[in-house]
């Protein structure tokens, strides 16, 4: 439970992120020192930025994306439309200190430091498929913490049928805000008992490291049975509604994006087909892969949509 006497003084908040920083080093300098590594550890792009962070299960096994690909061909409209751009552009990006907004349907609203809200959070790695709408898709083994846990700490009302998320509004910072490609701020939404289902993610890094800038840094969403739009970047609010959210790219082109926005090969894209995905990194002449029924996760996720028409829901 965050309580409004946990939100910290500056002061006390900076202390803090300081000690953080120095004990990821003294850590850092103990593995090095010949401790033994996890086992995913051996790859060259794994870091410790997670002292004690948990392996879970998830996608044990998966063949993953390097991290190069992960962060070099990035959607983050924030920092430009070419997916070569937010890894140039959002180098000097600021995320630290960092806060989060929450308000509506919920008995704890307030701002909160990231710290605050991390600190009650059981810091694990989950190794999840992605899939962009545009027909690639990755693996990417995130580091972070179950969204449901984090929203009931916050205490949602009966009335919070919703939950909506809005990025960082600072087009001093990301240059890809002064012009409107996009209606500022990105948001995006899902709906509660969505929201509340055990695979859903808040992650705040990958690969053992902490987030990159170009990935959302330092806190974004992961919902890996939908579209990778529907993953929200550095995210600055939290809202509990009573009615469905207002989605980016619902209001950008509700045709081609619905609110739901599941990945589903039977439902195309008006402009491509969604029955297939190119793997990131693949080499051109393997066969593009088959997209399963819920990006592969239906088992955990069919149930939310029954008795819904998927073809009208999309
Ligand atoms: N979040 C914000 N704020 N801005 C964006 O442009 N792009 C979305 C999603 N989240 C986007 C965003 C899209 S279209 C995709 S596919 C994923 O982020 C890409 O995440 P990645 O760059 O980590 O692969």
């Amino acid at each position: 439970m965050i309580k409004p006497s946990e939100i910290t003084s500056e002061s006390d908040y900076l202390k803090r992120r300081d000690f953080i920083k120095k004990s990821a080093i003294l850590v850092g300098a103990a593995w090095s020192g010949g401790l033994s590594l996890p086992a995913s550890a051996k790859s060259p792009d794994y870091a410790n930025d997670f002292p004690g962070l948990i392996k879970t299960p998830y996608g044990k096994g998966e063949k993953l994306t390097s991290f190069k690909d992960i962060t070099t061909y990035n959607n983050f409209y924030e920092f430009g439309t070419d997916k070569k751009d937010p890894a140039r552009t959002a180098v000097n990006f600021k995320t630290d200190p960092w806060s989060i907004t929450v308000e509506g349907e919920a008995n704890k609203t307030g701002t909160f430091h990231l710290e605050d809200i991390i600190k009650h959070a059981q810091i694990e790695e989950r190794i999840y498929r992605f899939r962009c709408v545009e027909a690639w898709s990755m693996v990417v083994p995130w580091v972070g913490f179950s969204l449901a846990e984090m929203l009931k700490r916050f205490e949602p009302t009966s009335k919070a049928k919703y939950v909506a998320f809005e990025t960082l509004y600072d087009p001093q910072q990301m240059p890809g805000q002064r012009r409107r490609v996009l209606d500022w701020p990105y948001r995006d939404g899902l709906r509660m008992d969505e929201a509340m289902n055990p695979l859903c993610f808040m992650a705040t890094g990958i690969y053992g490291q902490h987030m990159p800038n170009q990935n959302g840094a330092p806190i974004r969403l992961v919902v890996p049975w939908k579209y990778g739009f529907k993953n929200i970047k550095s995210i600055v609010k939290i809202k509990f509604t009573e009615h469905q959210p207002v989605c980016t790219w619902n209001v950008t082109s509700a045709k081609e994006y619905g609110f739901y926005s599941n990945v589903n090969p039977h439902v195309d894209h008006p402009r491509w087909s969604q029955a297939s995905e190119r793997v990131l990194g693949a080499k051109f002449w393997e066969p593009k892969t088959k997209t399963r029924m819920f990006n592969g996760y239906a088992s955990q996720v069919a149930h939310l949509y029954k008795g819904m028409d998927l073809t009208r829901f999309f």
